[in-house]
């Protein structure tokens, strides 16, 4: 039943009734019940109750018409299991307070099973599973891809350029090898771990992967991720392999892994998917800050993005990169109504 939604059947390119369509972020601040449950709780004390979690996951399936719930966590806490000290810091974003700085500190990273230290994201899986069982809404589970996650591990936080990790990267070559070996590693675990516990599609979001030139993606990173996800494949489960900024490597991302790739709004959509050819599908691309703008705005902006696709077999709708907090909620609901009518008029083929 669950194989018949209209997300997975995209993932594998079949025709729909219309086009999927889900929102990166879709649990979060904008939502009124978000901020709530953020009142009383920190971001880890959510991800790490396996009932929160599935609560938070459930908001905006209960709130808009979408197509596919992701399960609430965060990228970062894999970091945490391997032994990086992990808080979520009032105005600051993510910390990481022992950051990778030398090839010892890679020395330190151990890589654990995820059932024993990821065990609160596959309960909530199991939990959200037994929530949509009656909508037949799938799930979908995550992960940060190993670049993305080196370049926080390296950081120790968010960056603007990404001078330490690529520094690194480039003055310890060994070392990176061996730190994205061990984040491969630990990767392709946790998204097989993910899809064991029932996550029936998994997204990989190699957010910052854009900051680097295609050679050092092709020789630094590439390897890695398609060890990460060649190991989630073992599920049977489609992987999205999502990026921003990938004008300049899209054919290496689609190389790495992927029955899905994920671009964002600084290419248009139909160019994107000619270069990416009919091997895979493809999720986008509005920019999320369009949900800002008067309604007819944004109704002329998501149908461009359906119009670039136009009604062929493997899109689903989201957004180029993840909602903002601030968008306002009465958007997103004419939104996903939107997407679901326009396709259907349009008719998806
Ligand atoms: O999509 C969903 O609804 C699932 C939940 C989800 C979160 N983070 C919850 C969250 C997902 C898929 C993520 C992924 C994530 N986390 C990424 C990749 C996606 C992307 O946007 O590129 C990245 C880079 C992170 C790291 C991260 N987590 C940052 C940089 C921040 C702070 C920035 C911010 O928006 O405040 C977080 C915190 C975070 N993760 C929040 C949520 C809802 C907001 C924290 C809060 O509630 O105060």
């Amino acid at each position: 039943m669950h194989n018949d939604s209209r997300f997975l059947k995209a993932c594998r390119r079949e025709p729909v009734d219309a086009t999927p369509v889900w929102l990166m972020r879709q649990a979060g601040r904008y939502m009124a019940a978000y901020r709530a449950l953020r009142e009383k709780y920190t971001i880890l004390e959510l991800i790490h109750s396996p009932e929160l979690a599935c609560e938070v996951t459930m908001q905006p399936i209960q709130a808009f018409d979408l197509d596919a719930a992701i399960i609430f966590a965060d990228i970062l806490p894999p970091l945490a299991a391997m032994g990086l000290e992990l808080d979520f810091v009032r105005g600051e974003g993510p910390v990481l307070y022992n950051p990778v700085r030398s090839p010892a500190d890679v020395e330190r990273l151990q890589v654990h099973p995820p059932e024993e230290k990821l065990s609160f994201t596959l309960d909530a899986i199991r939990l959200v599973r037994q929530e949509l069982a009656g909508r037949g809404t799938p799930l979908i589970g995550f992960s940060g891809a190993p670049f993305t996650l080196a370049a926080y591990a390296i950081e120790g936080g968010g960056s603007r350029h990404y001078a330490k990790a690529k520094q690194f990267m480039m003055a310890e070559p060994d070392a990176w090898h061996a730190l994205m070996t061990k984040l491969s590693q630990m990767v392709g675990q946790y998204l097989l771990a993910q899809a064991h516990a029932g996550a029936q599609a998994l997204q990989v979001f190699d957010s910052w992967v854009g900051h680097l030139s295609p050679a050092d993606y092709r020789n630094y990173v590439m390897p890695y991720t398609r060890q990460a996800i060649e190991m989630a494949r073992q599920a049977d489960v489609p992987v999205i392999h999502f990026g921003t900024d990938t004008n300049g490597m899209l054919e290496l991302l689609r190389d790495a892994g992927g029955d899905v790739i994920g671009v964002d709004w600084r290419i248009e959509l139909d160019t994107a998917w000619q270069r990416l050819g009919d091997g895979v599908a493809i999720q986008g691309n509005l920019d999320p800050v369009a949900l800002f703008a008067p309604w007819p705005e944004v109704e002329k902006r998501a149908q461009h993005v359906l119009d670039q696709a136009n009604g062929r077999p493997g899109h689903i709708f989201n957004l180029g990169h993840g909602i903002l907090p601030e968008t306002p909620v009465d958007t997103v609901k004419r939104l996903v109504d939107f997407v679901h009518e326009y396709s259907i008029r349009q008719g998806v083929r």
